[in-house]
């Protein structure tokens, strides 16, 4: 049964996955490199409750009540009494491993550990723990209070207790999950990355304006985001990261970077986090 329920990172993805849980009545205990980290994302979600209360969703008595069942701590070792952990650092394959073969001695033998990332393969982060059959994938989608899909990712060692039980803690936040397996972009990014990349290559092949190449998609069909506005809104860095990735897995030009966005990354060009991507944002 899982009640307390630990986060590592506290950057967009973790304060969003953090925010979720604590509205759904779970206990939470939240981590990230360093006080003012943290308290960055504390701030990003009392912001987001602060809005819901202007919109008469949440009462100021529920907003106290959400950030008080949001612990935070610096030390790993707080983790220890978690049911689970979702690890929600950057992109980093060692850095991620190195959280997990931490927690895996740290935590108590019941506890899941989840990976909330979007293209290292889970069944790789759960090879540094003793615990492959409570390791599991929790993936997200940004921004996390309003997007509804959770991929719930199963390795070749994930029991189904485990699966049933991460499964489950998906519904209990709110969300719609969907099964997916541990292969390179599970279900979502596998589709939805070579798409933005056409995007950037045609645009970069002058096929038209950017704000045409958005309108296009959004008013033709149908889509929130045009694909440039939505790269910027996922960061350019990310973007990249995980064309790589896929590339890297399967040889094939279709995940293959555009010049332009890598150009761009190395520019600083990150997207709206860095104020600058396809477009300009103020900071
Ligand atoms: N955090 C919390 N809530 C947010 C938010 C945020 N960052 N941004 C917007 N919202 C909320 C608003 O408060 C508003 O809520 P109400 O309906 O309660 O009023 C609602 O979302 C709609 O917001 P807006 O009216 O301000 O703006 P919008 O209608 O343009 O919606 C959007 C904004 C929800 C981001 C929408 O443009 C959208 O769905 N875009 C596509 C996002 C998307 O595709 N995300 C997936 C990215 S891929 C990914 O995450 C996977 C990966 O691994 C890379």
């Amino acid at each position: 049964m899982i009640k307390k329920v630990g986060i590592v990172g506290l950057g967009q993805m973790g304060s969003g996955i953090t925010q979720v849980a604590a509205q759904a009545g779970f206990a939470l205990l939240a981590t990230d490199a360093g006080e003012e980290i943290i308290s960055r994302g504390i701030k990003n979600i009392t912001k987001q409750l602060d809005k819901a209360i202007e919109k008469g969703k949440l009462d100021p008595a529920g907003k106290e009540k959400i950030l008080g069942d949001i612990k935070t701590t610096t030390e790993l070792h707080d983790f220890a009494d978690c049911d689970l952990v979702i690890e929600a650092i950057t992109e980093n394959m060692t850095a991620k491993k190195e959280i997990f073969s931490e927690l895996d001695k740290i935590c108590k033998p019941e506890t899941i550990l989840a990976s909330n990332t979007s293209s290292l393969p889970i069944g790789d982060l759960a090879s540094v723990t003793k615990r492959r059959d409570r390791f599991v994938g929790l993936h997200f989608f940004n921004p996390v209070p309003v997007m509804k899909l959770v991929e719930v990712v199963k390795t070749l060692d994930t029991s189904d207790e485990t699966y049933s039980a991460a499964f489950e803690f998906a519904k209990a936040v709110g969300k719609s999950p969907v099964r997916a397996k541990d292969t390179p972009g599970f279900i979502v990014n596998v589709l939805l990355i070579p798409y933005l990349l056409d995007a950037i290559r045609q645009y970069e092949n002058g096929l038209a304006s950017r704000e045409d190449i958005d309108n296009g998609m959004m008013l033709g069909c149908g889509h929130p985001m045009g694909p440039l506005t939505l790269t910027d809104f996922i960061g350019l860095d990310t973007t990249l990261y995980i064309a790589d990735v896929f590339f890297e897995e399967f040889k094939d030009s279709h995940y293959a970077a555009p010049p332009l966005l890598r150009r761009m990354v190395n520019a600083g060009y990150l997207g709206k986090k860095s104020g600058r991507g396809f477009y300009e944002y103020i900071k």
